[in-house]
């Protein structure tokens, strides 16, 4: 069953070249227990849909279009008051880009968590604080250490803590496993497919590293400039991408058994400018003359949607 779902959701920022549009009538949603991750390079629109549908969007950034439904209550609509007491880490906790730097220096890990769980009235005992850190396979040790103290790895799970603590429905982690080694980084993935079991919890992954998410991850959304281009369950998208973006990003991806990376020439469109047609047409190899003049609806495909016009 869905859990949480955006319509059409749109997302700007005014900027003095003009409305950056960010996240353009995206259509995404995330079922009960569901693993589900959304992938696209530097720039695609990936955090602030993430942070649009938790409410955690700051200005300039506003939501212009659309709807948030978390089992069915539009949140969009909520006072603020009502969503920080009711939904705000209670229900949908979010473990923001580069959180692993998001400790305060100067008080101990345990301290902060404590300090979380406090603010919300919660038992924040020592033996809670002990039993936190071993959700996410830290010792107890780590409690009372600073957090430059830590490794990156150690943080990361630190702060997937502070993020579980008040035990939220839904996890959003973005980017959780950049700038970790790749040994820490399958640990982190791993640690989260075993959290969504073991707590009953729904995973949305941000990554631009489909190769790291591709065994995890139960379905996948593939973003482009602001939009939503492929979308899918994994065994389906890994097995054949079908979007000539998706292509590329998977063909961008280093292995050890070939050393061409491939990549896609060319850059992403300017937001705050976007051509009518399809905004990867410039840099797609399989460009038609209706690329460039029509925007592709998302279509079925197999069993996945994908807005291109070769399909
Ligand atoms: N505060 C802001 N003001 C103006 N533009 C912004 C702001 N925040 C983000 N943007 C723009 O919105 C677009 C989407 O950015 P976003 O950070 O969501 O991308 P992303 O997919 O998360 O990228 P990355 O993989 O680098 O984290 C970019 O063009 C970015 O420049
Ligand atoms: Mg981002």
């Amino acid at each position: 069953m869905t859990l949480l779902e955006a319509k059409g959701l749109s997302i700007v920022f005014p900027t003095s070249r003009g409305e950056v549009k960010a996240v353009d009538q995206v259509d995404i949603s995330l079922g009960e227990r569901e693993f589900v991750g959304i992938a696209g390079e530097s720039g695609a629109g990936k955090s602030t849909l993430a942070l649009g549908m938790l409410r955690l969007l700051t200005p300039p950034g506003k939501v212009v279009a659309g709807e948030v439904l978390f089992h069915g209550t539009d949140i969009l609509k909520l006072t603020d008051e009502q969503f920080r007491k009711d939904y705000r880490w209670t229900k949908l906790a979010m473990v923001f880009q580069g959180s692993m730097n998001g400790f305060t220096p100067v008080f101990t890990i345990g301290s902060q968590l404590k300090e979380v769980l406090a603010l919300h009235g919660r038992e924040a005992s020592d033996s809670t604080i002990s039993k936190l850190l071993e959700t996410v396979d830290l010792d107890n040790s780590i409690a009372s250490r600073y957090p430059h103290e830590l490794s990156g790895g150690q943080k990361q799970r630190a702060f997937i803590a502070m993020a579980l603590s008040l035990e939220p429905e839904v996890l959003v982690t973005d980017e959780p496993t950049t700038a970790l080694d790749v040994i820490t980084q399958a640990t982190i993935i791993n640690l989260l497919k075993r959290l969504r079991k073991e707590l009953g919890i729904s995973v949305l992954l941000i990554t631009h590293d489909l190769a790291l998410i591709s065994e995890a991850v139960e379905r996948l959304y593939v973003m482009y400039a602001g939009g939503v281009v492929e979308e899918g369950p994994s065994i389906d998208f890994f097995a054949k991408p079908k979007h000539p973006y998706s292509q590329g990003l998977l063909t961008s991806t280093p292995t050890l058994t070939s050393n061409e990376i491939k990549g896609i020439p060319g850059f992403l469109p300017d937001l705050a400018n976007l051509p009518p047609g399809c905004r990867f047409t410039p840099r797609c190899p399989f460009a038609m003359e209706v690329c460039k003049r029509d925007y592709p609806p998302l279509k079925g495909v197999g069993g996945e949607r994908v807005a291109c016009w070769l399909y």
